[in-house]
């Protein structure tokens, strides 16, 4: 059984993992979909509740896809997904990016989402992806770029809940703003015909702007507050301000919140 990750701040409440659970292959996976093929064989790294490794599975059977995460909460989520909707050619592990349980040169393609800016070594996972890849396979890589962040409006005690946020993730060793750094990775790592991209997810309608208020606080509530505090990051008074200031924030007509990624490929 691999170490737990000493730095993964986000936790695996209902908050957390619904979020990543919202993302699927049409969107957060169409840059790397579409150099798949049926018949490859897949290694997806992280794949926490594997909407992404299901949507990719069903792309390239009757070939393989290899589901690792650290967190085996995950990877049973991950395996009962792929149970569910009938998917035979998806194989799930307990696994740490930094020391995978495979050969060098294995998979055709290996995709890394919301992992790499989780974690305190990303450079050496990359460098382990490089490795597990067959020469002329690619990566797909995902990977969030917070400093590039927008929203609107804001006050003093929404923008301190916002620090509050990164603070919280430095304390973890996290690199969160790792997203501009994936394609200097890559090219670290290795891989040749780099491509990299920013993109936002965005949040304006209504609707959206009060799921992601609701899904922050549900992730401030699970665990960032209680360990905020606990690690004298904030007070009680001040962390009750901040939910308060998320909970009136999507009230504002003007709400609106973007998160920047990089969407990187490289080829081996
Ligand atoms: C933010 S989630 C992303 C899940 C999925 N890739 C997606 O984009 O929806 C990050 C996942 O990385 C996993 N993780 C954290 N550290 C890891 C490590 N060292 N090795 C493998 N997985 C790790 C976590 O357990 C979590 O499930």
């Amino acid at each position: 059984m691999p170490e737990k990750e000493p730095s993964y701040a986000l936790g695996y409440g209902k908050g957390s993992v619904g979020w990543m659970a919202s993302r699927h292959v049409g969107h957060q996976g169409a840059f790397f979909a579409q150099h798949l093929k049926a018949g490859m064989h897949l290694l997806d790294c992280g794949c926490g509740p594997g909407t992404l490794t299901c949507g990719f599975a069903e792309i390239i059977a009757p070939g393989p896809v290899t589901a690792i995460d650290i967190e085996p909460s995950q990877v049973a989520t991950t395996a009962a997904r792929a149970k569910d909707l009938g998917l035979a050619n998806v194989t799930c592990r307990t696994a740490s990016i930094y020391d995978l349980p495979f050969d060098d040169n294995s998979f055709d393609a290996v995709f890394v989402s919301a992992v790499l800016g989780n974690i305190a070594k990303p450079y050496d996972a990359v460098k382990e992806i490089y490795r597990v890849l067959k020469p002329g396979g690619v990566a797909g890589i995902r990977e969030f770029d917070h400093a590039a962040n927008m929203m609107y409006p804001t006050n003093p005690i929404f923008a301190r809940s916002i620090e509050l946020y990164l603070e919280m993730r430095r304390h973890s060793g996290n690199a969160e703003n790792f997203g501009r750094e994936v394609k200097s990775a890559m090219h670290q790592a290795g891989f040749h015909n780099i491509d990299a991209k920013g993109v936002y997810e965005s949040y304006a309608s209504e609707t959206d702007v009060h799921a992601y208020a609701e899904g922050i606080i549900a992730i401030f509530e699970e665990m960032f507050g209680v360990n905020a505090i606990a690690n004298g990051l904030t007070t009680q008074d001040e962390y009750d301000a901040m939910i308060k200031a998320w909970r009136d924030w999507p009230n504002d007509p003007g709400a609106f919140f973007t998160t920047a990624w990089v969407e990187a490929l490289g080829w081996k």
